[in-house]
Formats: structure tokens, C-alpha cells, sequence
């Protein structure tokens, strides 16, 4: 026993970077070896996604989230407009602004933007929550999601395809690339990359406080995993972190 504890105590002074002492610190290594239990690699669920993932849901987009969403309008060749979320989606560079979006499958908001070259990215805010969840509704090419979900489609500036009024922000993009992904194999994945070019930008007035786009008070909407979790932000969730000296000096 006592040598038990020895190489306890041992394994523990590795480990934790301490030393431990045999007799009335038993109870003490005893503490340290199951905290070093729960924290050890053991303790870690892990998997590799082509065997599984063996959980209840897949964590996968839980994890890499919450994640902004892609509310893009799009005309169709024959004229008709469509509207739908993309939570697989972010901004990429800063100049010029390109944006981009991944359609899982060939969906029409890809055949739309590969015929006509234009798109309309526009803001999820919270009071337009359950109006951007009923145009993923899977309804056929010729009917519009404006419609299904009662929202008025206004002109933008730049490009022929038209905004979603009812949001306070939306980018006008032409786009610049659309790329078919493939995996480790170099196999093609029924995945399209969708990128574009931002040419111009619509922003409420009222979201602009001193010249500062008001992030905090505008109300996003960002997708969270599983069958139904989205989050709200709010200020009570700004903090502040500046970058590091170096930056500066730049
Ligand atoms: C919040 C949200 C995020 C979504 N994200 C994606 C996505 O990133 N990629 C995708 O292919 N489908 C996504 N979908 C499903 C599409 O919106 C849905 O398939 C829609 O019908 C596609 O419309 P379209 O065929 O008019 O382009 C999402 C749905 C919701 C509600």
C-alpha cells in the first residue's frame, strides 16, 4: 500500500508540477489523483467523424457556433425570387469585402447566383426570426420565399436582385467564385462553396451611433446546433479585448 501511494505520490509530482507526502497527506494525494483523473485526456470524448460520432446529435455544428446567417436573396433565370438562410456562412476579407456562403447540395439559391451572378446578403435580426425560419421551406423554383413569408422585396442600388426591406442591413454582392469542396481524398463533396464581392452596403440609420455600426444593440441572430437552438445577442454580452502591443506598431 505504502508503495502504492509512493508511486502515487511520485506520478502525482510529475504531473501536477508539486510533491505529495506519504501518512496525513494521503487524503490530500488522494484529492490530487482524482482531480488529475478528471482533467487527464482519459476524461475526453473523442471521436473521428468518418466511424461516428456516438453522441445523441452531432456536435460538430454546436461547437463551431453560434455562426452569423446567410440570408440571401437571389433571382432566378426566369425571374423568379428566392430567399433562404445559410448558417454555413462569414465574411472572409476586409478589400475588397468578399462574403461567402456553403449550399449542402445543389440548392436554388446556387443555381439562382450561378445563372445570374448576383446576390443580396441581408441582416437576421430577432424580430424577423420566424420569418427567416419559414423561407428554408422547401417549396419548388417558381415560388418565392418573399411571399411564403410575407416579406417586401425592395430594389437595391447596384445589383438587379432585389433587398428584404424589413431588414436594417444587407450587402449588394456580385459573385466572385463558386467552387464545388472536396474531401481528403480528393473525392468532390455535394457541398458548393458560394463567394461574393460586397458593392454596396445599406445600413439603418438608426443602427449608426457617432459613425460606429451598433452591433450590440442591432439585435442579431445567430444559429446555435442541434434541431432548433439560435442565440440573441444583446450589450450584456460586449466586452472589450484590445490586441497586443505589436499591433500598434504597425
Ligand atoms: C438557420 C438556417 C441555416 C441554414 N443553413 C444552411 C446552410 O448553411 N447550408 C445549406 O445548404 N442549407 C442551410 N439551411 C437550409 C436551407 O435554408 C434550405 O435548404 C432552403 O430550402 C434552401 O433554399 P433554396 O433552395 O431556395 O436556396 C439552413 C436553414 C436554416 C433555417
Amino acid at each position: 500500500m505504502a508503495r502504492l501511494f509512493k508511486d502515487l505520490s511520485t506520478a502525482l509530482g510529475t504531473a501536477g508540477g508539486d510533491s505529495c507526502q506519504l501518512g496525513p497527506d494521503v487524503v490530500v494525494c488522494m484529492t490530487r489523483a482524482v482531480r488529475w483523473a478528471l482533467y487527464s485526456p482519459a476524461m475526453m470524448h473523442f471521436y473521428e467523424p468518418h466511424l461516428g460520432h456516438g453522441l445523441k446529435h452531432d456536435p460538430f455544428n454546436s461547437i463551431v457556433g453560434p455562426r452569423p446567417i446567410g440570408w440571401v436573396s437571389s433571382r432566378s433565370a426566369q425571374g423568379v425570387l428566392n430567399l433562404a438562410p445559410y448558417s454555413f456562412f462569414s465574411a472572409f476579407n476586409y478589400v475588397p469585402p468578399l462574403i461567402g456562403f456553403a449550399s449542402i447540395g445543389r440548392k436554388d439559391s446556387l443555381n439562382n447566383i450561378e445563372a445570374t451572378g448576383e446576390f443580396v446578403w441581408n441582416l437576421v435580426t430577432r424580430p424577423l426570426t420566424e420569418a427567416m425560419n419559414k423561407t428554408c421551406d422547401a417549396v419548388p423554383p417558381e415560388v418565392s420565399e418573399f411571399d411564403v413569408a410575407g416579406l417586401t422585396p425592395t430594389a437595391s442600388r447596384i445589383v438587379s436582385v432585389p433587398r428584404v426591406a424589413e431588414s436594417p442591413v444587407s450587402f449588394e454582392c456580385r459573385c466572385t467564385q463558386i467552387l464545388q469542396m472536396q474531401d481528403l481524398g480528393g473525392q468532390k463533396v455535394d457541398t458548393w462553396m458560394v463567394f461574393g464581392q460586397v458593392v454596396g452596403v445599406h445600413i439603418d440609420e438608426g443602427l449608426l451611433k457617432d459613425g460606429v455600426y451598433d452591433t450590440a444593440n442591432a439585435q442579431h441572430v445567430l444559429r446555435g446546433g442541434g434541431p432548433a437552438d439560435y442565440f440573441s445577442i444583446g450589450p450584456e454580452q460586449l466586452f472589450k479585448l484590445y490586441r497586443p502591443e505589436s499591433w500598434k506598431r504597425d
